[in-house]
């Protein structure tokens, strides 16, 4: 019998900031806005040319997390790799990443689970962990947004929030069970698929049938959010997702010791924390400076979290997500 435990973790963020100022200048915006329905004050975006790429930014946080995790890649038997925004439609950016690694033979396999993505690979690796199939696995989660887009006034409700960035954890068997993993809770709900969502092009409309019809108003393309109905959704799945998961590991709110909520917006982490009564310590936020990255979100806030050192043997962690599918989850985990 096994837990899995986090043994390791990195970020990377590109370094090309971008601030609400910096978007007043190409879209009708303003950082007041801005900050006052989602906390945003700057997000990075990759510079064309830099040599970024979804698989290579996760590849950067990924060798931090295994040197921290006192491994060599080829210590690595599995990659879970969590994205909206794949290098290539196929194949996956996980075998992208074994290949940079120079792993010469490993599985790795893309989890598409957008907001969630992270939550769902951790979950993942826990299970493929607990039966003993795998020993170490390389979860990473990663989102190249900016250059897909749309950065004019037409996409501003979107292209504000989102944020380019990658962030790793390297995961382990222990045996003892009180450690690690606890629990994890895993959702979805598919008819509101399209409220949150990229569908174009599609296997209903591929690329030939779309440039044959040339019609300038097609922009199904760039990703389309009923940013109202997904706020309210949210504020509820991250509510009932959290109790789930304080009911399985019978901890009560007030025994959290840092809950990592996907950074959508700032306004859903604050709801969330007045609904547990948590305190300010007690919840993580760096949205503020990244933005929405999607997969990316909650390994990066939970490595900057580590890296203060409010993450250290005893810390009692939650991680909950919620985004397109819509899809829904949270893991708990006894540090
Ligand atoms: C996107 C979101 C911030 C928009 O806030 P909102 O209060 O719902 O705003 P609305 O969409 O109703 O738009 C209100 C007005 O602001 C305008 N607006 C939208 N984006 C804007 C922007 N970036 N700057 C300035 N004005 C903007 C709208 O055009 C609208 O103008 P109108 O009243 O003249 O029509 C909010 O709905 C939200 O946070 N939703 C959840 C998003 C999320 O978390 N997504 C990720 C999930 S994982």
């Amino acid at each position: 019998m096994f837990n899995s435990k986090i043994i390791g973790l990195g970020k990377y963020l590109p370094e090309n900031i971008v601030t609400n100022a910096d978007l007043e200048k190409i879209m009708e915006t303003s950082d007041a806005w801005i900050q006052e329905r989602t906390g945003i004050e700057e997000r990075r975006h990759i510079a064309k040319g830099d040599g970024n790429s979804t698989s290579m930014m996760g590849v950067k946080a990924a060798r931090i997390a295994i040197e921290r995790a006192g491994l060599v890649p080829q210590d690595i038997d599995f990659i879970l790799f969590a994205t909206l925004s794949p290098d290539y439609y196929f194949p996956g950016s996980g075998v992208l990443v074994q290949e940079a690694l120079e792993i010469p033979d490993c599985p790795a396999m893309d989890i598409r689970m957008q907001c969630s993505g992270f939550v769902y690979a951790v979950a993942t690796a826990d299970q493929f962990i607990k039966t003993g199939m795998y020993k170490n696995v390389l979860v990473i989660g990663s989102e190249y947004h900016s250059g897909g887009l749309d950065m004019t006034t037409r996409g501003r409700n979107i292209s504000v929030i989102f944020g380019d960035g990658a962030g790793a954890v390297v995961m382990t068997r222990t045996e003892n069970l009180s450690e690690g993993v606890l629990s994890s809770h895993l959702h979805s709900q598919g008819k509101y698929a399209e409220e949150l969502s990229l569908i174009g092009p599609n296997t209903g409309r591929w690329v030939p049938e779309i440039m044959e019809a040339n019609d300038p108003e097609d922009i199904s393309y760039y990703p389309y959010m009923n940013g109202q109905f997904v706020f309210k959704n949210a504020v509820v799945r991250f509510a009932e997702v959290i109790k789930e998961g304080l009911e399985k590991t019978s901890w009560s709110a007030d025994q959290i010791d840092l809950l990592i909520p996907h950074q959508a917006n700032l306004r859903i982490a604050q709801f969330v924390q007045k609904k547990f009564g948590l305190s300010d310590d007690q919840v993580y936020n760096n949205i503020q400076r990244y933005g929405n990255t999607t997969a990316a979100s909650i390994p990066i806030a939970l490595t900057e979290a580590w890296e203060e050192g409010k993450v250290e043997q005893g810390t009692k962690v939650v991680l909950a997500a919620f985004g397109s599918g819509f899809t829904w989850g949270s893991v708990m985990i006894q540090w």
